[in-house]
């Protein structure tokens, strides 16, 4: 084997032995509360389709349409060959959920947070992160070539101390994931905010997973804290409870016209198809229509975070449908899926460098699609597969 290959072998051999490999499983069928694995039914706990709208009949029906209407693709960068109507619409009605001034849709969420984080801060600016925000942010730190400071999880008593003793810098931001996506807490915005206005920083929250799910209506984080306009970047996922592809940031119109002509993500990279936009326009209205999907959601995840803390699991920090169930050990946490799978519920393994080191954890997400029987069923097969893991 030629030598470029074979370090590429070691490489994933080392992976193995640290039991950090990953291979995707493969679903027959469409994502739902039950998938076929292996040719066996098995309930899915690990999807981020909350709301169940990637198969919703209207949200498919105003997708389909589209592909009839504009065709597959978008063709090339808004920039080079202009914005399609249904890309405006879904940007004025992602405003209009927000209560922001404008919007402005993205690729995906990875590049969203490239995107604008880039655009915003470079070598004299400083960035105060929090230690759990999602790799796409980090990523997007490190890309900027701005000081990164990384605050202890939610610990605005830490950040306080950093922005008050920090160098000067031409331009700060506060970053953070508004539902932390691997431990299922809320950030705390409010005080966020309020360090924001006092240290005169701009303010981003990373909503994937409040999009759509948390605060009235769905709104997100900030209504959830009642904060619709004290937060100046509000980005979200079109690909979470929204049950497409994409993602977008909402803001003052200023910051939109700002990201147009400096997030590179947006610039060079070919807009959003027109199916994936027409079905996160569509899946807004599914969720004001049919509230009842959010409260099945919360009352899935309370009934099923509160069951795996009392047989004994580690719930962490969860106060959402995101629910960890921390085993430490990354092999560990394999035998635990694996075990897991055995008694017919699939929740992945989520392991370093998705998570810290020794924090390895099972993700676990119920959805609105999910009967209670089906969280029953959950807490059965966590039991059993617990037990004989040594777990609990
Ligand atoms: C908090 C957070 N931000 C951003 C992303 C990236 O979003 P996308 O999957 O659309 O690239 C994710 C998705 O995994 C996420 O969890």
């Amino acid at each position: 084997m030629a030598r470029k290959y074979s370090v590429l072998e070691q490489e994933l051999k080392y992976i193995d032995t640290q039991g950090l490999l990953r291979k995707p499983k493969l679903i027959e069928g469409p994502i739902g509360p039950r998938v076929s694995i292996d040719g066996r039914e098995t309930l899915l706990l690990c999807t981020n389709d909350y709301l169940g709208l990637a198969n919703h009949p209207s949200v498919k029906r105003a997708a389909k349409e589209a592909l009839e209407k504009y065709g597959a693709g978008a063709g090339a960068s808004r920039l080079v060959s202009g914005t399609l109507a249904v890309h405006g619409e879904l940007e004025a009605a992602l405003a209009r959920l927000k209560q922001t001034e404008a919007a402005i849709a993205f690729g995906s969420g990875y590049l969203a947070n490239i995107g604008v984080i880039t655009a915003l801060v470079s070598e004299r600016d400083g960035i105060y992160s929090d230690e759990l925000n999602h790799a796409s942010i980090v990523d997007a730190c490190r890309l900027s070539r701005a000081e990164v400071k990384v605050y202890p999880h939610a610990d605005t008593r830490s950040l306080e101390g950093m922005l008050a003793g920090s160098g000067v810098f031409r331009r700060r931001l506060i970053v953070t994931d508004g539902v932390f996506s691997m431990d299922g807490d809320i950030a705390p915005l409010s005080e966020l905010a309020r360090l924001a206005a006092e240290f005169d920083c701009h303010l981003m929250v990373d909503d994937a997973h409040a999009t759509g799910v948390v605060g009235p209506g769905g709104k997100g984080t900030a209504s959830h804290f009642g904060l619709e306009g004290g937060i100046d970047i509000q980005m979200g996922t079109l690909s979470k409870a929204l049950g497409s592809y994409g993602a977008f940031v909402a803001g003052s119109r200023e910051l939109i016209d700002f990201l147009v002509n400096r997030a590179r993500s947006f610039i060079f990279t070919t807009a959003l198809p027109p199916a994936s936009a027409a079905a996160a326009l569509e899946a807004l209205n599914v969720i004001e229509r049919e509230p009842e999907r959010r409260e099945r959601l919360w009352r899935n995840a309370s009934f099923l975070r509160e069951g795996l803390a009392s047989a004994g699991f580690d719930v962490g920090l969860s106060e959402t449908f995101v629910i960890p169930v921390i085993i430490g050990d990354a092999r560990e946490c394999v035998a635990m899926a694996e075990a897991l799978l055995r008694e017919g519920a699939f929740a992945q393994a989520i392991r370093p460098p998705s998570v810290p080191e020794g924090a390895s954890r099972l993700r676990v997400v119920p959805t609105a699609e999910h009967e209670p029987g089906d969280m029953d069923f959950a807490l059965d097969a966590f039991l059993r597969a617990g037990k004989r893991c040594g777990v609990i």
